[in-house]
């Protein structure tokens, strides 16, 4: 139990709802020179410099002025085994996972490797300012223990789970659906609830898993209704093709998910690109989150995400990197590539929902408001410190910017890691303030 008390100092700004439009200020709280009083791992309060100061005198102050203090930022969909299989050249999904993302992924039949790995990533997020991330582990269950126990040396709030494929995927990397259940049971029972880690039913998606590999998923959802469910839809057309193929009698892909009792609110469907009338309507209707990975879609040449048409139904649109498929881990990037997604619909992401969506929004879609997302007392202390004048090109262009919204729009547009000059995690610093993770050893391919 982390008892130390500490006072970050500087400008704070963290959303209370969705902002409805570009200057909605019912949305948001900044404070000009604000206060977090964090203590115990959690935010205790948090307020005017003057008034916490005056309320904890004897508490050590860690001076962030003049940069921005938010929640972390969070992840809705990141493959942990894909980090060397980023910027592989050339192909669309199912060649791109036959030809790099599957033989990359037996590598992590290693423990040692999955741990380097696991290790490395989550220095990266950090970097990055990402404090929260749900990821993809591999079939591997000893990827998954690697991947909690990184994400536990930190106390970092994660999500993962074995992935579940029994076909259509080279024979190293299939389980069996008996085996994937059994494995995803016992990974259950170790780490989800524990400390901050929190378990995904993974089956990968319809085309890996046999309809008895689905069913059994179905199960872990009955037995775990706790637990996230974590799958792809509707990516690529040659992808929906192939899953009609495999499921004849399924009336569309999602319905494919919908017969095996995939689909609640705990559901996040990576991707969700084409879909269909009623695949929207069933979205609707079960409270599953489809999740945008723009940098991915563009890269991979999968499509647009109509997020207005969705959002438009009620639905609870997720925003994410998708490394390996993904370009950048950062997600003020990914906010980036996601306004130029949507201007090629003639849809606008003003700045102040960018913000909200990567803090407060994607706690929202994934139920877990409550602790993350937003600076309110009692919620765990996990902060980025921004700096949106971090390169020459962003200082040239903030010595123009009067507002908060353009201060706001500099760093989704110019930002990464360079901007992130601090990111708590349970109140401890792990960026400037911890030792850097060593980058691990390399090995040839
Ligand atoms: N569909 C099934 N697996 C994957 C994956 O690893 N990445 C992406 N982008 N789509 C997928
Ligand atoms: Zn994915």
């Amino acid at each position: 139990m982390k008892t130390d008390q500490v006072l970050l100092r500087g400008r704070i700004l963290s959303f209370t709802a969705e902002p409805k439009g570009p200057e909605d200020r019912t949305a948001y709280r900044y404070i000009e020179d604000g206060a977090i009083l964090l203590g115990g791992g959690l935010i205790r309060a948090t307020g005017s410099y003057d008034q916490l100061s005056r309320q904890a005198p004897a508490v050590p102050v860690v001076d962030h002025r003049p940069h921005l203090l938010m929640p972390g930022f969070i992840d809705t969909h990141i493959h942990y085994p894909q980090v060397q299989v980023i910027a592989s050249w050339g192909a669309q999904l199912l060649d791109w996972l036959n030809s790099y993302t599957f033989p990359e992924e037996t590598r992590f039949a290693d423990p040692a490797h999955a741990e380097v790995m696991a290790e490395w990533l989550m220095g990266q997020l950090c970097a990055q300012g990402t404090t929260t991330a749900v990821a993809y582990a591999s079939v591997h269950e000893a990827s998954v223990e690697a991947f909690f126990s990184a994400a536990a040396r930190r106390d970092m709030r994660m999500i993962t789970g074995k992935v579940m494929m029994d076909r259509n995927a080279p024979e190293a990397l299939r389980d069996t659906p008996q085996s994937g259940y059994d494995a995803s049971k016992r990974l259950i029972a170790r780490w989800h609830g524990k400390g901050r880690a929190g378990y995904a039913i993974t089956p990968r998606f319809a085309i890996t898993s046999s309809p008895e590999q689905l069913e059994m998923a179905g199960a872990l959802v009955a037995e775990h209704p706790d637990c996230h469910v974590q799958t792809h839809l509707s990516e690529n057309r040659d992808e929906i093709a192939y899953t009609l193929s495999l499921y004849p009698e399924a009336p569309d892909y999602l319905g494919v998910y919908e017969r095996y009792g995939l689909l609640g609110p705990k559901t996040l469907l990576g991707h969700s690109i084409h879909l269909e009338p009623r695949e929207i309507d069933l979205l609707a209707a079960t409270g599953a989150k489809p999740v945008f990975c723009p940098t991915s879609n563009l890269f991979l040449g999968s499509g647009l995400f109509d997020d207005a048409g969705l959002r438009a139904r009620g639905i609870c649109n997720a925003v994410a990197t998708d490394v390996g498929a993904g370009t950048s881990y950062s997600m003020l990037q990914t906010l980036n590539e996601a306004y130029k997604v949507l201007q090629l619909q003639g849809q606008k992401l003003h700045p102040l929902r960018a913000f909200h969506w990567i803090t407060r929004g994607n706690a929202v879609a994934l139920g877990l408001e409550d602790r993350i997302g937003t600076l309110e007392p009692g919620t765990e202390a996990d902060i980025v410190v921004l700096d949106a004048s971090a390169t020459e090109p962003m200082a040239l262009r903030m010595a123009r910017a009067q507002t908060l919204s353009e201060e706001l729009f500099v760093l989704q547009m110019l930002g990464d890691e360079r901007a992130v000059a601090e990111t708590y995690v349970s109140g401890v610093p792990q960026k400037r303030g911890a030792a850097r993770v060593r980058q691990p050893e390399l090995h040839p391919a």
